[in-house]
């Protein structure tokens, strides 16, 4: 069985899927190959009726960075706040601290386990933020770090650079010098050294001003890079409409989106990434306005946002049970979040994220008998193999 459109997770009972080199050939019923497997080709794995989707894409990780944040953690179940730590220089600062100290090396490797653990629940797709550096030097060893993580961890990995994550402490006094080092020196850097695939900010009052924001997302644009935008995640900053106006591949959190926010996001095909772990591990209360989201047409991504501040979970299907039990979507919802509408959210909607012809052959294959079951289970181990590129983790190169 595999996953399309139209039928209940656009299932295809008694199918075939096609593989040739790093790319899908045919998927559809078994009866309507032009022969029998065997005939078709070299090497035939039969695989009795399991479930097939397409490879998991978590498209919002911070993914590499040094340390943790479980003192932190310990002070906010003592009552303390996200904010008030981060205006008295702890939250994202402390992390810049831990990640500036770490190697290349070190992070790498940190890296590519905590990818290698979502490998292990069916991603073939993860999306890496720097923005534990604060400045080129260490922005650019994180993106660095980043890149080798595919290749430890067999995943594909796409990079974006998010200087606009927080003040550096050597700029506290000088916010618009900041804005211009990252625009000035650093988009361009990254963008002539392909360092990144996109640019992000976080648009938010502990963080940066919506004008402040424009000025990084304008400069992206005019360095040829697409931009995502951490929108509303604490507030209503406007974020989602700067982020639209600038054409955002995504714009991520939105529990504060108004209703201006989800009719731009419509007008520009801005995917809504949705972050049900750090909504959980935050304690947060407001949730995004997802019915106003699906009455727009506005794409739903679902992402672990994995970062060790808000979001310590490395569990791509926990946080699919989390989009369903938090924020009402549906098993069915939730997976097309983490397939099709985060390629989309990647810039990657025609490559990955869907089982077709032509695309890149990036497989999940799973031990359950209900696909609800994936947003089901917590804590279970369901993932059987994965392909990416046409690779198999257990039976090497497809033919
Ligand atoms: O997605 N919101 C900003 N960035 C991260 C948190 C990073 C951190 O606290 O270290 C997020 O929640
Ligand atoms: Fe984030």
């Amino acid at each position: 069985m595999v996953s399309r459109s139209m039928t209940p997770y656009g299932a295809i009972r008694d199918a075939a899927i096609g593989i040739v080199g790093d790319r899908l050939t045919f998927v559809g019923p078994l009866k309507s190959l032009p022969a029998g497997p065997e005939d078709c080709a070299q090497t035939v794995i039969r695989l009795g009726g399991a479930w097939v989707t397409p490879g998991l894409v978590d498209c919002h990780t911070h993914l590499v960075f040094a340390g943790n944040r479980a003192g932190e953690w310990d002070a906010r179940m003592r009552g303390r706040s996200y904010e008030e730590i981060a205006f008295a220089g702890g939250g994202i600062l402390s992390t810049v601290r831990a990640t500036r100290a770490a190697s290349e090396d070190v992070l790498a490797e940190s890296a590519a386990e905590r990818a290698s653990a979502m490998a292990r629940q069916g991603v073939t797709t993860i999306e890496v933020k720097s923005g534990y550096g604060l400045d080129l030097e260490n922005e650019m060893k994180m993106l660095r770090a980043a890149a080798r993580v595919g290749e430890r961890a067999h995943v594909r990995v796409l990079r974006t650079f998010l200087g606009a994550h927080a003040l550096p402490p050597e700029y506290k006094d000088d916010r618009a010098a900041y804005i211009d080092l990252v625009c000035q020196q650093m988009i361009p850097t990254i963008a002539r050294e392909k360092l990144a695939d996109a640019v992000d900010g976080f648009c938010e009052t502990i963080a940066f001003t919506p004008t402040e924001t424009e000025r990084v997302l304008a400069a992206a644009s005019a360095h040829g890079l697409r931009v995502k935008l951490h929108a509303e995640q604490l507030s209503d900053s406007g974020g989602a409409i700067l982020a639209a106006k600038y054409a955002a591949l995504s714009a991520d959190h939105l529990e504060y989106l108004s209703d201006a926010g989800v009719a731009a996001m419509a007008r520009t095909g801005t995917v809504a990434v949705l972050l049900p772990a750090a909504f959980y591990f935050l304690r947060e209360t407001r949730k995004p306005p997802v019915e106003a989201l699906r009455r727009a047409c506005v794409p739903i991504a679902i992402a672990t946002d994995c970062n060790p501040g808000t979001s310590p979970v490395a569990s791509p299907l926990i946080a699919l049970n989390l989009a369903c039990t938090l924020f009402e979507m549906t098993p069915e919802e939730a997976l097309a979040g983490m397939t099709r509408n985060a390629a989309h959210a990647l810039g990657l909607g025609s490559e990955i994220g869907t089982l077709e012809a032509g695309k890149s052959a990036d497989l999940a294959i799973w031990n359950i008998s209900d696909p609800a079951e994936l947003a089901y289970w917590i804590g279970a181990d369901l993932l059987r193999d994965r392909i990416i590129s046409g690779r198999s983790d257990k039976h090497g190169r497809t033919p």
